[in-house]
């Protein structure tokens, strides 16, 4: 018999933890029934806002880095929210939730800065048969020009109010989803539990620049000889993901966490449960590894649980973060194990030098 994968978060029952992220690959009804005909445990469907939010996408709106094996490891994109109207993502929802009635559907939001807004797309999203709610607090690009996305998620205070507007609207979960593109990315976190989310999605894209055509000189991704700079996923992010939900599992107990940022593999998604996370949200990886890519996922997963005799996801669950301190308490511990307090302190800057530096980054490095 398959392993039981399921878990249970913000009072739903998802199959698996394994949701695909807002994004192409849950853009429309069609996409998201394949993601859940594939096996995804829930679907976050592409941002959508009332229909007279302008949205014009441009073309080419991708960028990729790739190692020298061609594996894309960076990937950017400056694509806005959804342009289907509001109205036929009311449809969209409504033929999702009559093929899949169990199955977790969250619709993702984005509105301007007005309680009338933000209360009528939500009410709307769940009346046709949203789940769950995220809002997006964090696209990078675009939408922070007109105040929204991520110009809302750096602004606690607007956290908290908008989160607390969409609490008030609907009787569904809801998730406020972080930027990385903060200081302190616990500060809104904190802000979206005081509004009364179940949790927060972390992280949407880092804001960047994937590189510049050097034959002529322009930006990329370049349209009509211009660009400008946009969000950076895929595995290249994880690390910060990593730790943008160690942060918040650390500082806001008891508040779910939707880990996100370069997920491909199942190791990917089960460090972000050990870090805290109890669900892991894929978008990129989705997008250039296919629906099917759930499957290595889930077995993945299930071999993990099995090697380490683990019960249950939700026991996977911050597993490691008791093993997080603080740099000054390494060196106590390190120094506790030598004999010699001051030489642990003090020797190894003097070392640099006496071999090959390769060597000598190789020698403190935990994964090599
Ligand atoms: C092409 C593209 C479009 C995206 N659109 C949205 C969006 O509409 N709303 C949103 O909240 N996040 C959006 N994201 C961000 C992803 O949901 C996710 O937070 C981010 O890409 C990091 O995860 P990943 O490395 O698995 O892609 C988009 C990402 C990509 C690559």
């Amino acid at each position: 018999m398959a392993r039981d994968l399921s878990i249970e978060v913000s009072g739903l029952k998802f199959d698996n933890p394994f949701v695909i992220g807002s994004g192409p690959p849950g853009t429309n009804a069609r996409v998201i029934c394949k993601a859940f005909k594939a096996g995804w445990g829930g679907v976050v469907a592409k941002t959508t806002s009332l229909t007279d939010t302008q949205v014009v996408n441009v073309m080419p709106r991708y960028g990729k880095l790739r190692t020298k094996g061609g594996e894309v490891y960076g990937f950017q994109n400056i694509e806005l929210i959804s342009d289907l109207p509001f109205e036929q993502w009311e449809e969209e929802f409504k033929i999702v939730k009559n093929e899949y009635p169990d199955k977790i559907l969250i619709g993702s939001i984005m509105e301007s800065y007005d309680k009338a807004r933000w209360q009528e797309v939500a009410q709307r999203s769940v009346e046709a048969g949203c789940d769950a709610l995220e809002l997006n607090f964090s696209c990078p690009h675009g939408h922070p020009e007109t105040g929204m996305g991520a110009a809302m998620g750096q602004d606690s205070a607007q956290v908290e109010e908008v989160t607390r507007w969409v609490v008030e609207a609907v009787d569904v979960p809801v998730w406020s989803k972080m930027t990385p593109n903060i200081t302190d990315i616990v500060k809104p976190a904190k802000a979206a539990k005081a509004g009364g989310a179940h949790g927060v999605s972390a992280i949407n894209t880092v804001l960047a620049i994937i590189g510049i055509d050097l034959k002529t000189l322009r930006p990329l991704p370049t349209v009509e000889g211009h660009s400008t700079p946009g969000g950076y996923s895929a595995p290249a992010v994880k690390p910060i993901g990593l730790r943008a939900v160690k942060e918040i599992a650390t500082d806001v107990p008891q508040f779910d966490i939707s880990g996100i940022g370069g997920v491909v593999t199942a190791e990917d998604a089960i460090e972000f449960l050990l870090v805290g996370a109890n669900t892991v949200q894929v978008c990129t990886g989705a997008m250039i590894y296919g629906m099917k890519m759930v499957n290595p996922l889930m077995d993945g997963l299930a071999k993990f649980m099995d090697e380490h005799g683990f019960e249950s996801v939700q026991d996977i669950v911050g597993k490691s973060l008791p093993y997080f301190t603080t740099h000054h308490h390494l060196v106590d511990l390190q120094a506790e194990k030598r004999a010699n307090k001051e030489e642990a302190r003090t020797s190894r800057d003097k070392m640099w030098g006496s071999g090959n530096l390769e060597d000598e980054t190789a020698s403190l490095t935990s994964n090599e």
